[in-house]
């Protein structure tokens, strides 16, 4: 059988990187896709030549054609798809002007559903998996994150769309939601105010790891998954479900 290849998208650094790092580790050829060319070169040097980068931007529809037409011609197959790119932007409501909205918007959501549309062909031919990755603001609304949380909600039912209507062709998609992990795209955004509010507010009381991300992600790409699809998964230390924000109630 020839190798199986995964596309991972944003996959220069942070929780992409990691990702694609454990393709790798277990025998899968890589697709990596990421917009800042010189992150990616970066990122590159030590992965062999089971990595291929692809230096584009998942917001623009010809440039996803591309990174399809790419990875076919590198590697011939397409068994997974990581939709991993996103954008953060936190402001007030009032604040967030049509151009911001864009921004958030044209990453993380359309960016995610032009390259899932681009790979089903191919993965119709592997009965391949879409892991889309959401955000604990998808799940749970906060402030000054009306287009970030707004767009990682929708990611979250544009999984369960997929999952239903690409069921049919034996193509699972799951979504991921992480928790707080100190990235370049959280570290831009969280103060040490915000980093302790996440600790108070997380029952494992400490931030994720890319690699604990990751290990959920290639979780839901295997065969080990073959019965999962349309299911959201926060790997999160608990935040999601639970309340145990208040100082007042914590021992
Ligand atoms: N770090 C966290 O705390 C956290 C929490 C919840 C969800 N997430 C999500 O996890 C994913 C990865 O985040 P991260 O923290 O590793 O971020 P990161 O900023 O470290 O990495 C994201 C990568 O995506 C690339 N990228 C952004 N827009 C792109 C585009 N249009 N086309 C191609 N590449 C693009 C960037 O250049 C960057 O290399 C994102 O979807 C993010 O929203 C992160």
């Amino acid at each position: 059988m020839m190798e199986r290849c995964a596309i991972v998208t944003g996959a220069a650094r942070g929780i992409g990187l990691a990702t694609a790092k454990q393709f790798l580790g277990m025998g899968w050829q890589v697709a990596l896709v990421d917009r800042d060319r010189e992150e990616l070169d970066r990122a590159m040097a030590p992965l062999g030549d089971r990595a291929k980068a692809l230096p584009y931007d998942i917001s623009d529809p010809d440039q996803v054609a591309q990174i399809i037409a790419d990875t076919l011609d590198a590697f011939g197959r397409i068994d997974a798809l990581v939709n991993n790119a996103g954008v953060a932007e936190f402001g007030p409501i009032e604040d967030c002007d049509f151009a911001m909205w864009r921004r958030v918007m044209a990453t993380n959501l359309d960016g995610t559903f032009l390259c899932s549309q681009a790979a089903t062909p191919a993965l119709r031919q592997t009965k391949g998996a879409i892991v889309n990755i959401g955000s604990i603001s998808g799940l749970r609304a906060s402030t000054l994150r009306v287009a970030y949380g707004t767009s990682k909600a929708a990611v979250i039912q544009l999984t369960k769309q997929q999952a239903a209507e690409l069921g049919e062709y034996g193509i699972r998609a799951n979504c991921v939601c992480p928790g707080p992990v100190r990235t370049k795209l959280a570290m831009a955004v969280h103060s040490q105010e915000i980093i302790d509010a996440y600790h108070d507010a997380i029952p494992l009381n400490r931030y994720g790891s890319e690699e604990e991300i990751a290990n959920v992600i290639v979780f839901l790409c295997s065969d080990k998954a073959s019965y999962v699809t349309g299911q959201v998964i926060a790997a999160d230390g608990g935040f999601d479900s639970t309340g145990v924000g208040l100082p007042a109630l914590r021992v």
